[in-house]
């Protein structure tokens, strides 16, 4: 099942007409005719689910902002992307960039927003540039711009590229580089969709989000709510990589077991030759330790034991050094720690410090006391999600692989 990859050998990125042989802007031309509740309404319908990780409803989102009057709203593509092992939403921008311009623009319609932002991660120099001739084509062609399509709606779009900071993906961190502050979290509420971009409500929604919304829009709500579980539904691109054989990105349907991520042809195709599974990370560098009993697990957003974030896999054979991982995490949430609060800035050193201690066999054991207390800092006292995300995949080694990480 394709939806946001249906089309990527097909379109010439560089080439805005192969993008509207393809049915391309033909969910714009449409939802143009509507009010804009009944494409909010719609989008709800699907129960399209965002794809940067916490799936939130985003009809639901959307319908906050519309429904606010005010001079001024803005929607936001969020392509920061900084995570390790993900690179989804740069894929996108890179095999078929009008789908999410086109996302953009029908989010725009909906929510009554005459500004745009693509935010992109400063690294991101190939699908910025790709991006940037698109929307020259898209104006050219009156997609983009005054009058859209003849019409009285207008949509600007610009390309932010920011600096390339794990936190600048946090919606109001990534609100504040816009606005030129410090990419730092803000206290919630409000929300963005009531007070974002220079105090007015804004919608950020992630790329991948924003490239489903016009098949929704051509094939209707009902088809789209019926692919995958009612409450998760649609399609999701994942990202395996580590021990498995076919690393990459799949698109399948949410719903879909690890089990059969990993280990059907179709996708993963099973371990590289000679490894064997020992456990496989699920969602990125924020997402819990999935051991081989749990591989039938649904892949789903909404409640779940392993939430799958992002998408990425990373999959781990026996042969890994759990304190190599270890480290490796510690190392990226210290880096990022933005270090506006006190239990992150201090919490991801320690855990760092620790983390190297652990790898040159150095640790004392007043040290493996003091991991609890931080990992428990980390959990529940941060002042935005990263501080949490730090703690996420080490308490489960510690608590899966104790022996392997501290001996006896
Ligand atoms: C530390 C941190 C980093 C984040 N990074 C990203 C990111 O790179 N891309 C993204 O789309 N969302 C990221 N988010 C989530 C955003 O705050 C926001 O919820 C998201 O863009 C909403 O999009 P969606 O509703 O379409 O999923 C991050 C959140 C946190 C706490
Ligand atoms: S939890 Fe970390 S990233 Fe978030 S505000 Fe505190 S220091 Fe910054």
């Amino acid at each position: 099942m394709e939806i946001v990859t249906k089309n990527w050998e097909k379109i010439n990125p560089l080439d805005i007409n192969t993008y509207i042989r393809s049915g391309g802007y033909e969910a714009l031309r449409k939802v143009i005719r509507e009010t804009p509740l009944k494409v909010v309404s719609e989008i709800k319908r699907s129960g399209l689910r965002g794809r940067s990780g916490a799936g939130f409803p985003t009809g639901e989102k959307w319908e906050i902002s519309a429904k606010i009057v005010a001079d001024q709203k803005f929607i936001i593509c969020n392509l920061d992307e900084s995570e390790p092992g993900v690179y989804k939403d740069r894929i996108i921008a890179e095999k078929n960039p009008h789908q999410i311009i086109e996302g953009l623009l029908i989010g725009a319609y909906a929510i009554g927003a005459k500004r745009a932002f693509i935010y992109i991660n400063g690294h991101y120099k190939k699908p910025a540039e790709i991006l940037k001739i698109a929307l020259e084509q898209a104006r050219e062609k009156e997609f983009v711009g005054r009058g859209i399509m003849g019409s009285s709606i207008d949509v600007e779009i610009e390309i932010f590229s920011g600096a390339g900071a794990y936190i600048c993906g946090e919606e109001n961190a990534l609100i504040n580089s816009i606005e030129g502050k410090r990419g730092e979290p803000r206290l919630k509420p409000p929300h963005p969709p009531v007070s974002g971009l220079f105090g007015k409500p804004t919608i950020v929604n992630n790329a991948e989000t924003l490239a489903n919304v016009p098949y929704i829009i051509k094939r209707g709500a009902d088809v789209y709510s019926k692919i995958g579980p009612s409450l998760s539904p649609g399609t999701k691109l994942f990202l395996l990589e580590g021990a498995v054989k076919n690393k990459g990105i799949f698109e399948v349907p949410l719903g879909t077991t690890a089990e059969d991520l990993i280990f059907n042809s179709l996708y993963g195709g099973g371990m590289e030759d000679g490894k064997e599974f020992w456990f496989a990370q699920i969602g990125g560098a924020s997402g819990r330790l999935m051991p081989r009993g749990k591989l039938d697990q649904l892949l789903i957003y909404g409640p779940s034991e392993y939430p799958i974030g992002a998408g990425s896999i990373l999959v781990v054979d026996k042969m890994a050094d759990i304190k190599d991982l270890l480290f490796s995490w510690a190392d990226f949430f210290h880096r990022e720690s933005c270090g506006k609060c006190v239990p992150c800035r201090e919490g991801t050193y320690r855990l760092w410090e620790i983390a190297k201690w652990l790898k040159n066999n150095d640790l004392k054991e007043r040290d493996r006391e003091n991991i609890e207390d931080i990992l428990w800092t980390l959990s529940n006292t941060t002042f935005c999600p990263l501080g949490n995300f730090a703690a996420v995949a080490w308490s489960d080694a510690i608590s899966m692989f104790s022996e392997e990480i501290f001996g006896k």
